[in-house]
């Protein structure tokens, strides 16, 4: 079993443009529309969209890690469970057999996240 981690800091602020359109063309080349309803259903959304791109910049660096840089940013979906805990998934196929996990946290001007992932090899 292997063991990798990513970590990354996002300003809130970098989002403000695009929390005001759910189909700005930006958004939709990073995040999934699961993902883009979930924070655009919340009161204030830049803070949610950091909070992914941040997750999605950890997992990128998580699977660097391990030699592995053919991901995309909408190859990742970050989404929450119903008591709130995230969970975070990778669409292709050849990388369904590695364990993510991530925590994500926000406050006024920043959103970071950390990304653990597992392996067999
Ligand atoms: C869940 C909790 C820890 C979040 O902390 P917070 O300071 O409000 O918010 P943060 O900015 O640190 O984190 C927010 C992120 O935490 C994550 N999160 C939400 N609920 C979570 C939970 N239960 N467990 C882990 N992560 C959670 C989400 O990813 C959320 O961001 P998102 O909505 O963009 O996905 C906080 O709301 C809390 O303590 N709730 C009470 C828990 C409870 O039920 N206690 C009862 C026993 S005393």
């Amino acid at each position: 079993m292997s063991m990798t981690i990513g970590t990354d800091i996002v300003s809130i602020h970098r989002f403000h443009e695009f929390a005001q359109d759910t189909n700005h063309p930006v958004l939709k080349k990073i995040f999934t529309q699961n993902e883009l309803d979930y924070c655009f259903a919340k009161d204030a959304v830049e803070p949610h969209l950091a909070a992914r791109f941040a997750g999605k910049e950890a997992t990128i660096k998580a699977l660097y890690s391990r030699g592995i840089s053919d991901v995309w940013y909408t190859d990742i979906e970050i989404l929450n469970r119903h008591d709130g805990v995230p969970f975070v998934k990778l669409k292709k196929e050849m990388y369904k057999d590695l364990k993510l996990e991530i925590s994500l946290a926000h406050c006024e001007d920043k959103a970071l996240a950390f990304v653990v992932i597992l392996g067999d090899d």
